[in-house]
């Protein structure tokens, strides 16, 4: 079934505003819709683009406690952050407010007042932790514990950070409040609850049968909620940073962070347009597009629309493409692990390079699947696409045109086929980027466009316009001609993409408000028309920056696994009869060699005081002379039980020190003793 839409609502999530923006944002949500904007806008369509800050949630009031700061001073600095991050990748919202402006509170207050006016939400009684000094209830963050799993001591009421596993806050073993340090109580509350389980027919229908088209990886995520069956979820929390819930009863509570987000796109496009927000929003001949990341989903395609649709005069999402994950260098991007390139860092270390981020990202978007971020792919990408194909087509017809034809577009003669045939090449990508664009697939699309790139290139390799010029130059004019009115049309199918970048072409060209159904027009420079001064439109990288970019994320990895490391908990303690039986002893090396056929073994013979003994131990990687071990001094445990590896016989245990990056390194006493010498 398909409608007939007037305008295009575009909504990005709302970013967190607890820490500046990196590449994972730009990958997965804000360069596809801001392609998708400018496309529709240069189609002349009617469009908004709606942005803003999340600045709600518990993570933030964490992390303002922790600064000794408010909730608001933390938001405040990152929502200036991101919004100048987003301005300088030309990001073109038509707005990018935030959560706590008062509009929003008023908009989500009221909207929540309407659902329970009109009995939306079930009430629930919950028993929750309390922590009775600092005098409130505890979301599970702030609640630490023994991890029934591993032993970790500082375990969070919903995960345990040492092994991963998710938890609730009554599985901690010893809970303390991590306000005040208090044993923390149970104490009844109560809290709204969506009751999804009432939503789950409609939901089923709508998404599952009515939006078969949606990507596979929200569609597929859908059904496996909605095949689970949906169940009530708590929209309301005991928290002091939120919107207050607007009901009589309800002092101390705030509405749930993922409640009043979403909203936010409403809000949002209320302060844009106090008078006219309700077209948006209320009209079916609206469509309404959801750009999101896939840990989005659920709130998108399932809670939302729920709220949406209790709350009875609002549209539904059309469609809501989502991507997934972008990785950096084969790791997790991560906020506090500092595992990013953070696209403020990016701009003073690359000025001027937005469009290469832009294209890289588009390039490698993960669309499908996770996707890997990484300098070398972001050098070669730049280097043999933008450089050799893109920039090196637009300056070949621009050099040869200042130099056959005093800077002025010349005149296309008598066509030869293969013109025609390069012409109507070059005319079927409109189509083929438009049908890309439309189902939501940019990085296809922009490899569509860059196809007409390579046309341009592979025209002027072959007709070669710098022969013709020794012998006939009405043959000269058409070639340029041809290449100059094939670079007019990259700098409109680039514009979504590489909005910079063809903005410095048309000025090359001389050229402005050229539109998207001009693209495949051969008119588009008229015969005369002066052009202007061309410079370089990308340059190379070289290797020494991608270089530099390396070791800084070398860098980082080590300072992780160095903090890490020394954050390791102590194992559990142990009596003193328990260590006495274990025998550690000093041994001179006699021997020392690698073990055949065993990468990490090197086989000792050590002198132990009263006979020789071998002991094999995995160091080989760390000694690659083990040779140089000979006469050395090593700790060793004397009474452990021997054990057969490789075919022989290991009697006992040599010490080593493990650095952070796992490397060993034996531990020795720092003055010679005799062999057999006791470690006490
Ligand atoms: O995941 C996030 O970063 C959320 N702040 C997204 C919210 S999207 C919308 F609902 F506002
Ligand atoms: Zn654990």
């Amino acid at each position: 079934m398909s409608k007939e839409f007037k305008r295009t609502l575009i909504t990005s999530a709302l970013p967190y505003a607890n820490g500046p923006v990196h590449i994972g944002h730009l990958a997965g949500v804000y360069v596809p819709a801001d392609i998708y904007a400018r496309y529709l806008r240069l189609k002349n369509e009617e469009v908004l683009f709606i942005g803003g800050s999340d600045e709600h949630g518990i993570p933030i009031t964490i992390k303002a406690r922790k600064e000794g700061v408010t909730p608001q001073d933390i938001v405040d600095r990152y929502h200036g952050m991101i919004k100048k991050s987003f301005e300088e990748f030309g990001i073109t919202f038509d707005i990018y407010s935030r959560t706590t402006s008062d509009i929003h509170r008023e908009t989500a207050s009221g909207f929540f007042r309407t659902l329970y006016d009109k009995g939306a939400f079930t009430e629930q009684e919950s028993e929750q932790y309390y922590d009775e000094e600092a005098g409130q209830y505890l979301a599970d963050r702030y609640i630490t514990g023994g991890c029934p799993h591993c032993g970790n001591e500082k375990a969070y009421g919903d995960q345990c950070e040492q092994c991963g596993t998710s938890l609730s806050p009554t599985d901690l073993i010893n809970p303390k409040s991590a306000l005040s340090g208090a044993v923390p109580v149970m104490r009844k509350t109560k809290h709204w609850y969506l009751p999804l389980d009432k939503h789950e027919a409609w939901l089923r229908q709508w998404i599952l049968e009515e939006h078969k088209e949606w990507k596979s990886n929200v569609y597929g995520q859908c059904k496996s909620w909605l095949d689970l069956g949906l169940q009530p979820r708590a929209v309301s929390r005991d928290l002091d940073w939120g919107v207050p819930v607007p009901v009589e009863g309800a002092e101390g509570k705030v509405l749930y962070v993922w409640f009043d987000a979403p909203i936010g796109y409403i809000s949002n496009t209320r302060e844009l347009l106090p008078d006219s927000w309700e077209k948006w929003w209320k009209q079916e001949d609206t469509k309404l597009v959801h750009f999101i990341g896939k840990d989005n989903i659920v709130f998108h395609c399932i809670v939302f629309p729920a709220m949406l649709k209790a709350e009875g005069s609002f549209i539904l999402p059309e469609n809501v493409p989502s991507n997934e994950f972008l990785n950096l260098e084969g790791d997790k991007i991560s906020t506090s692990r500092n595992w990013a390139v953070w696209l403020h860092e990016y701009l003073e270390e690359f000025p001027g390079k937005q469009d290469v981020l832009r294209y890289v990202l588009t390039a490698n978007a993960p669309e499908t699947k996770d996707n890997d971020f990484t300098w070398k792919d972001f050098q070669a990408r730049n280097n043999n696409e933008l450089v050799a194909v893109f920039g090196n087509f637009v300056n070949r017809a621009l050099v040869l045109t200042q130099k056959y034809f005093n800077n002025k577009v010349p005149a296309a003669g008598v066509l030869t086929e293969y013109d025609r045939d390069t012409i109507a090449e070059a005319q079927k990508v409109k189509a083929a980027v438009e049908q890309l664009l439309e189902t939501y697939h940019f990085r296809e699309a922009q490899k569509e466009a860059m196809n007409l790139a390579r046309i341009g290139n592979k025209y002027l390799a072959d007709a070669e316009p710098w022969k013709t010029a020794k012998t006939d130059m009405e043959r000269t004019a058409t070639i340029l001609n041809i290449a100059l009115q094939i670079t007019a049309n990259l700098s409109i199918v680039f514009e979504p993409f590489l909005p910079f970048s063809t903005v410095r072409l048309r000025t090359f060209l001389q050229v402005e408000g050229l539109l998207w159904e001009q693209l495949g027009s051969f008119d588009l420079l008229p015969e005369g028309h002066t052009l202007g001064k061309a410079e370089l439109l990308f340059e190379k990288i070289e290797d020494e920056v991608i270089e530099q970019q390396v070791q800084k994320l070398l860098n980082t990895k080590k300072e992780n696994e160095e903090s890490e490391y020394r954050a390791m908990p102590v194992k559990e303690n142990i009596q003193f009869d328990t260590f006495e039986k274990l025998d550690i002893r000093v041994g001179t090396v006699l021997e020392c060699e690698k073990v055949p056929k065993a990468d990490k073994l090197l086989r000792f013979l050590l002198d132990d005081g009263l006979q020789q003994r071998i002991i094999l131990s995995g160091i080989a990687a760390y000694y690659p002379n083990p040779a140089e071990l000979v006469g050395r001094q090593v700790c060793f445990i004397a009474n452990l039980e021997p054990r057969k590896l490789r075919g022989i016989f290991s009697e006992g245990m040599i010490l080593s020190a493990e650095n952070a990056d796992g490397s060993l390194a034996l531990v020795q006493p720092t003055r010679e003793v005799l062999p057999g010498s006791k470690v006490v």
